[in-house]
């Protein structure tokens, strides 16, 4: 699937520098994907992470997850974000935990990584490679950096093949996605990159829950401190997108996968 949008890295970092960084933390939390922490904790023992693992967090955003596997795990972990905002207040954060420069931050595009080659034993995505305007590159960046044998681990968000394109694009422009991978579209990129899929999950039942919970939450506990913070009008939107997002999901048209990837060819 091509780059459906005509979305620049530029426009993503407004979004997340204003509001939707802040809102996305109070719908999810500051592991800011579906699920949190429990999430995290599974998608890195399916990865194997252990107290020698050098893992990248391709947009890591707030860095709750890098924190999480560095206390959990005892990892080194290094956070890439495109937003100089994400990048400044996952630093900040960090800094008042003790992690003794295990968890870094760099600002850098995750299409081209500021990284040598085998600089990383595992590269880590949490729902938000959906942001990325070239899914292709990205994996190739990922095989770049990563050590020979060393494993991929991500979730993202997915569409299903046959949507409308009108209500795709509906979808797309509330979450400012440029456009989404499907599950076998992902795979297929994987294997074209010379990784090694050993495991291809569908969360998309999970996932259509999960917008149930956050239409409740947001008509609801959360509806006042939106308003506060960002207005009616800002409210009313984000409303209505998790109405067409939660909608979309429970008919199967968009969804969430899982993959773990060994990279065999260099
Ligand atoms: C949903 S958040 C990531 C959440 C994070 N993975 C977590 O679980 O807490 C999306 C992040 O992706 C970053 N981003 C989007 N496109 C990017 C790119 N091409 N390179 C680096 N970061 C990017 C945004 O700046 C934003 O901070």
């Amino acid at each position: 699937m091509n780059n459906g949008r005509n979305i620049s890295i530029g426009d993503i970092s407004d979004a997340y520098t204003g509001a939707v960084g802040t809102l996305w933390e109070m719908v999810m939390g500051e592991e800011i994907h579906i699920g949190g922490s429990p999430a995290t904790r599974e998608l890195a023992s399916m990865a194997g992470i252990g107290k020698e693992s050098r893992v990248l967090d391709i947009c890591s955003a707030l860095g709750g997850p890098a924190r999480h596997l560095a206390g959990e795990f005892g990892c080194m972990v290094t956070g890439i974000d495109a937003t100089v905002a994400m990048v400044e207040e996952a630093t900040r954060r960090t800094a008042r935990a003790v992690f003794n420069g295990r968890v870094t931050f760099r600002l850098g595009n995750a299409l081209d990584l500021p990284f040598k080659k085998n600089s990383f034993d595992i590269v880590w995505g949490q729902d938000a490679w959906c942001y990325v305007t070239d899914k292709e590159r990205l994996i190739y960046e990922a095989g770049r950096v990563i050590t020979p044998g060393g494993t991929l681990a991500f979730t993202d968000w997915i569409v299903t093949p046959g949507i409308p394109d009108e209500e795709l694009d509906r979808l797309l422009e509330f979450m400012i996605f440029p456009y989404l991978e499907t599950r076998a579209g992902y795979t297929r990129l994987l294997e074209k990159n010379g990784w090694e899929v050993t495991v291809d999950e569908d969360l998309s039942c999970d996932f259509a829950l999960q917008f149930s919970r956050y239409l409740v939450m947001i008509r609801g506990e959360l509806r006042p401190e939106i308003i506060r913070r960002f207005g009616d009008e800002f409210y009313g939107a984000v409303e209505k997108g998790i109405v067409l997002w939660e909608k979309a999901a429970h008919e199967g048209k968009v969804g969430r996968g899982l993959w773990i990837a060994k990279k065999t060819v260099t």
